[in-house]
């Protein structure tokens, strides 16, 4: 396993601390009086939602959703699996669907017809990153737009590992 160290720092955690306020009082904002459900895309999206749901200001309900496209490696496989089942409880509401980051965009596009189909009455998305490539791809929220590298930390994996790093890193030559 190479250490953490080995890999530069992209952005810090005080910036995205920073930034993370600024999404959450945004987003704050924009659902004030509505019944927002946030669903959080498992597992890279777990760190940044965690962080996003307590920067919004009012009442809100938590819909873990697991989705994956990555497996083990570095460039999607283009197939987004789902492993859990859409939980009825999201028929008939607002849902803002939380990632760590917008890539060839096909998880959220599958994300966001499942829940349609399965009634909700609005899907907006957020993503704490997006790749410079992707540039053309919408979301309603996004925190920072960086270079097409993969990258590691806050949430993002490399083969499972690095998620519990504090800062985002680049890993070198991918
Ligand atoms: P998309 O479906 O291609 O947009 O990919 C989104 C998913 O791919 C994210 O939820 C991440 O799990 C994963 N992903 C894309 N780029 C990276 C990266 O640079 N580092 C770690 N995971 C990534
Ligand atoms: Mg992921």
């Amino acid at each position: 396993m190479t250490s953490s160290a080995d890999f530069e720092i992209l952005l810090r955690r005080e910036a995205i601390a920073r930034r993370v306020r600024e999404l959450g009082l945004k987003i704050g904002a924009d659902f004030k009086g509505k019944d927002l459900c946030v669903v959080p895309v498992m597992d890279g999206g777990m760190v940044f939602a965690a962080d996003l749901i307590r920067e919004i200001g009012h009442p809100l309900t938590l819909f873990p959703f697991k989705a994956s496209s990555y497996g083990n490696a570095t460039s999607s496989s283009g197939r987004v699996e789902m492993a859990w089942k859409i939980p009825r409880g999201i028929k008939g509401r607002h849902l803002l669907v939380v990632d760590d980051i917008l890539d060839t965009g096909k998880t959220l596009e599958a994300l966001r017809t499942r829940l349609m189909e399965a009634g909700a009455l609005s899907v907006s998305t957020c993503v704490l990153l997006r790749k410079k490539a992707s540039f053309r791809l919408p979301a309603d929220y996004i925190g920072f737009e960086i270079p097409d590298r993969f990258v590691i930390g806050y949430g993002l994996d490399l083969g499972g590992l690095y998620r519990n790093l504090p800062d985002i890193r680049v890993v070198p030559g991918e």
